[in-house]
């Protein structure tokens, strides 16, 4: 017989029709004359219920049937009587798949910390608070892709290993065959790369923007969905050291389209999680919830899927940089020296805890940051009229601080190649990049939306590293 998921079988399983159901044992409880197990086979937060009687499988079988364990359960569906579930499996054969020790096993039917199943990163897809997560950021994965696609952009992969440095920031980690002891060296006594596997130095992209951009200047609308990797020693809640990227890209587009892209592509995402995941939303929000009755009433959150929905159903609100240093220079933190890093005028770039301000004490909403001065935003960040300001935006949401980051691009070849002598971003590189100036260059615009960052806003959970299956963080490469 063909095994059914369970989650089919909780929205459309007929009372009365012969299953078969293969998965892991969350808990078995046993009276005089019958065993319950909760079987879950991760299709669903919710567990089949599979009543065993003692008079059909005897009492040994059971000692087998541990949390953990991997059994296949066939048998009719039944309405049940228990609270919880509308249906339950009444089993007519059990097949004993993989045992698991009670014992030793790790995931015990318990409240476990977050920091213990990060360590545990290879079980903790069996709990109830991953599994989640995880069917959430395939939700997320799949959205975006439909996002575009029904917009008429297209799909590209920009390389992995690469020889440019996108950012101009320097966080690379470097891709050699060279020897860990005694590589060649040149007449400098210098690394030679020349004899390295790409006959030239390389690293693991820090962003697709740049190819993503040639792309653009064929096709329109593209956008690239892909691992990114940033050697920044940032070892805080919202920042991986391998992360994954979307990054649309538009020709004939500006500042405004930019944003309003921005806006209607994060407001996508949150109503198709409020519309494809409520399960899993549920069970997430009342954990939070949960965790939150610790904490004092007035530092408590808002729920979770009403965070979701006010955020889907507001406007952002769009400022300038310069605006927000206002703001934040006559803030009361600002004042009373509660900021670490005090806000003194124009030019300070902005830490997490200023965007934070922003976004939940002073607007109440996410925020969309423009025209940042030029000296701490990227080379191919489009120069404003006053010559001072660029075409920048970040999008800044609660908890979270930047979730995307963005720019109208620098289309005037002239301009370009000034921007990148004054920050010393070797041109010979990125020839190509020039030529898109130099051949029927126009206006052009887009960002990064960090998806590990959307996935902390949607799931509410409070670490970067639990919305990624294996975290990568500086000292830390398990699995
Ligand atoms: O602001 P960033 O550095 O922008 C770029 O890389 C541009 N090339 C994007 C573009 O215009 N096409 O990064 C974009 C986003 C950030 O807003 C943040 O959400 C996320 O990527 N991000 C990280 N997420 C997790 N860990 C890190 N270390 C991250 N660094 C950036
Ligand atoms: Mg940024």
């Amino acid at each position: 017989m063909e095994k059914i998921q369970i989650a089919e079988i909780l929205r459309s399983g007929k009372v009365g029709t012969e299953i078969t159901v293969k998965g892991w044992v969350r808990t078995r409880r046993g009276s005089k004359n019958v065993n319950f197990i909760a079987l879950n086979d991760g299709s669903t937060i919710n567990n089949l219920q599979v009543v065993a009687e003692i008079e059909i499988f005897g009492e040994e079988i059971f000692k087998s049937i541990n949390t953990g364990a991997a059994i296949g359960a066939t048998g009719i569906l039944v309405a049940s009587s228990g609270s919880g579930q509308s249906v339950e499996l009444k089993a007519e054969k059990i097949e004993l798949i993989g045992l698991s020790d009670p014992d030793k096993y790790p995931i015990q039917p318990k409240r476990h910390t977050l920091e213990f199943l990060r360590e545990m990163a290879h079980l903790r897809p069996r709990t109830a608070t991953f599994s989640a997560v995880f069917r959430i950021r395939h939700a997320m994965i799949f959205a975006i892709h439909s996002f575009f696609n029904d917009r008429g952009f297209f799909n590209v992969h920009t390389p992995i290993i690469t020889s440019s440095d996108a950012e101009g920031a320097g966080e690379m980690f470097r891709v050699t065959t060279h020897p860990a002891t005694n590589p060649p060296l040149n007449e400098e006594g210098k690394v030679d790369f020349t004899q390295d596997f790409f006959g030239k130095a390389a690293n693991l992209t820090v962003s697709g923007q740049l190819e993503g951009e040639l792309f653009a200047m064929a096709l329109s609308k593209i956008y690239t969905f892909g691992p990114t990797f940033r050697a920044e020693n940032s070892n805080t809640s919202r920042h991986l050291a391998e992360f994954w990227m979307i990054e649309p890209e538009v020709a004939f587009c500006d500042l405004t389209d930019n944003m309003d892209l921005a806006e209607d592509f994060l407001k996508y995402l949150i109503n198709y999680a409020l519309e494809h995941c409520m399960d899993d939303l549920m069970f997430l929000s009342s954990r939070l919830t949960e965790e939150e009755k610790v904490k004092p009433a007035d530092q408590r959150s808002m729920e979770l899927i009403e965070k979701l929905r006010f955020v889907a159903d507001n406007d952002f609100i769009r400022l300038t940089y310069t605006e927000a240093i206002e703001i934040l220079k006559n803030s009361k933190p600002n004042k009373k020296g509660k900021f670490q890093y005090p806000i003194t005028g124009y030019g300070t770039d902005l830490q997490s805890e200023h965007e934070r301000f922003l976004v939940e004490q002073e607007f109440k909403k996410p925020v969309i940051l423009t025209n940042y001065p030029k000296e701490i935003k990227a080379f191919y960040m489009r120069l404003d009229d006053n010559g001072q300001t660029v075409a920048a935006m970040d999008v800044l949401f609660p908890q979270i601080g930047e979730i995307i980051g963005g720019s109208q691009r620098e289309e005037r070849l002239e301009m370009l190649e000034r921007r990148m002598d004054e920050m010393h971003i070797p041109k010979e590189d990125l020839d190509w990049y020039l030529d898109t100036r130099r051949y029927g260059g126009c206006p052009h615009a887009g960002f990064g939306l960090g998806f590990e960052r959307l996935m902390l806003f949607v799931t509410g959970m409070g670490n970067i590293r639990d919305v990624i299956p294996f975290a990568r963080t500086p000292k830390n490469c398990e699995f």
